[in-house]
């Protein structure tokens, strides 16, 4: 089934230059970009996106990185997308996460692993009114 999700490139890969590659893995596999922007995300925003964190000791830091910096937020469709964006960022603590996969390849602790995707389509729903509203 054609669906949508939300992925967003975090601080640490805007400042660190991997944006091209990143967006080349994410087409390379047949994924289409419906939307991308380089923004900075509010606090309302980041709160919102990590609202089932915010009980989690480490949200205070999540929402103060995730805000720290530019960000490249963007729509993906495609068959399955929000599974196959999941499978090619790998898993969420890159010292986990398999060689061949995003944070495997570009990331070395859990609270700099480059890149967020929508956990469902619920989420992913949530998620792109949050970023793209309108
Ligand atoms: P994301 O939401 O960023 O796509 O990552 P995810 O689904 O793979 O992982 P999730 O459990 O939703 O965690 C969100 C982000 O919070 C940071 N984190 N820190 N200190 C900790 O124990 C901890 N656990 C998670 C990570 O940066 C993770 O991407
Ligand atoms: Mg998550």
């Amino acid at each position: 089934m054609y669906e949508r999700t939300y992925c967003m490139l975090k601080p640490e890969a805007v400042a660190g230059g991997l944006v091209g590659e990143i967006l080349a893995r994410l087409e390379r596999v047949g994924l289409v970009i419906e939307r991308l922007e380089l923004a900075c995300v509010t606090k309302e925003q980041a709160r919102e996106n990590y609202v089932e964190h915010a009980e989690k000791p480490f949200y205070e830091e999540l929402v103060a990185h995730i805000t720290s910096g530019p960000v490249v937020k963007m729509v993906l469709g495609g068959e399955g997308a929000v599974a196959v964006t999941r499978k090619l960022m790998g898993a969420t603590d890159p010292l986990e996460a398999a060689p061949g996969t995003i944070r495997g390849d570009f990331s070395l602790t859990l609270d700099r692993n480059v890149i967020h995707g929508s956990d469902s389509l619920a989420s992913a729903e949530r998620e792109i009114k949050v970023f793209f509203p309108a």
